[in-house]
């Protein structure tokens, strides 16, 4: 029998702000793929894939990331990825995403900067019609590539102000310290672009320090270390700067030696803005509502937890105040009907 927080768990509506599309990429749709552009993998299975996801640290996993995308071509691609993504999670109540995309890593493929916008684009719009799931976009900047690669990802996504809404910054993190990207930060920003950045993951709580000063991010990805410095989490908790945290994608690339050793429940105790994501399903065994059932159980979160996390979720979102609040009666509804 179910658990019954997981019951409620299944029905909350929530929203999931990180999120790698490249990152949903399962097993045999990789195949499927590899076969209709006559891509040549070095696997010949999908439990040959599934074999090869075993990761000791987060270049581990991106090497096998980029391997993986090698499939991804045409635009009806990219558009087939985010609408099985979208569908997933429809049955997980998911009705609001923000998902990052890593241009670079297909134009240095050689595909077109605009296949890949135009099919991911698509894709949300059939998401958005199918199952209202609403949404937005975040081009990430690959930080292992110098500055001036990044510049001119920021052009090409100029043309797609209408779709793109943030700019991130993902990637190999130790060695790429925020500061390296600050001058095409400012230059997004300048651009009405909102900027958010991965930090803390493997990266030590002055990289947070660093996103929030020099790149001036509205929200945090993972942000896991920043509990290491007392005075970073005040301001974090002052500041109500929305943490992404993705538990089974820190067990998954050994961020943590456990589940129980997850920073989620220390991070909602400390009045942290923290919310639960999935960052890369398809590679990490789970989508958002297994990461919500993985830390309920491993820290024993109660329901007044697991319902902080969805409101944390719209709460963190770039949705507008009048949206964020239908949000969140929608989730009052919920847990009304769920209690009787
Ligand atoms: N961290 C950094 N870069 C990434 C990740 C991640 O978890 N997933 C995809 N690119
Ligand atoms: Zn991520």
């Amino acid at each position: 029998m179910n658990n019954p927080i997981d019951q409620l768990v299944d029905v909350l509506p929530k929203a999931e702000l990180h999120l790698h599309i490249e990152g949903t990429l399962e097993p045999e749709m990789m195949l499927a793929l590899a076969r209709r552009n006559k891509v040549e993998l070095p696997y010949a299975s999908a439990e040959e894939i599934r074999k090869a996801y075993e990761f000791d640290c987060l270049q581990d996993f991106l090497d096998v990331y980029y391997l993986g995308m090698s499939v991804l071509i045409n635009e009806q691609d990219f558009h087939d990825l985010t609408f099985a993504y979208l569908e997933k999670v429809s049955a997980q109540g998911v009705t609001h995403v923000e998902i990052f995309f890593d241009p670079q890593a297909h134009t240095e493929r050689g595909i077109a900067f605009d296949t890949v916008v135009d099919g991911i684009c698509s894709g949300l719009e059939a998401g958005h019609r199918e199952f209202g799931i609403t949404s937005k976009l975040i081009m990430c900047f690959l930080r292992h590539l110098p500055e001036e690669q990044a510049f001119e990802a920021l052009s090409c996504a100029c043309k797609h102000k209408d779709r793109i809404f943030a700019v991130g910054l993902d990637s190999s993190e130790n060695g790429h310290p925020p500061s390296k990207f600050s001058r095409v930060f400012a230059q997004a920003r300048r651009e009405g672009f909102v900027p958010v950045a991965h930090a803390g993951e493997e990266g030590p709580a002055a990289y947070v320090a660093e996103a929030l000063d020099d790149l001036r991010v509205e929200r945090v990805d993972h942000g896991n270390r920043a509990l290491d410095d007392p005075d970073l989490v005040a301001r974090l908790v002052r500041q109500q700067t929305p943490l992404t945290m993705c538990p089974l994608s820190n067990l998954r690339l050994k961020g943590i030696p456990s589940l129980e050793a997850s920073p989620v429940k220390t991070a909602l105790d400390a009045g942290l803005l923290v919310t639960v994501n999935s960052d890369d399903p398809s590679y990490f065994g789970g989508y958002i509502n297994d990461n919500y059932k993985a830390v309920r159980k491993a820290l024993g979160l109660d329901e007044n937890d697991v319902v902080t996390l969805a409101r944390n979720s719209f709460a963190g979102s770039f949705l507008s105040d009048r949206e964020k609040q239908s949000k969140l009666d929608e989730i009052d509804e919920c847990t009304d009907r769920f209690r009787q």
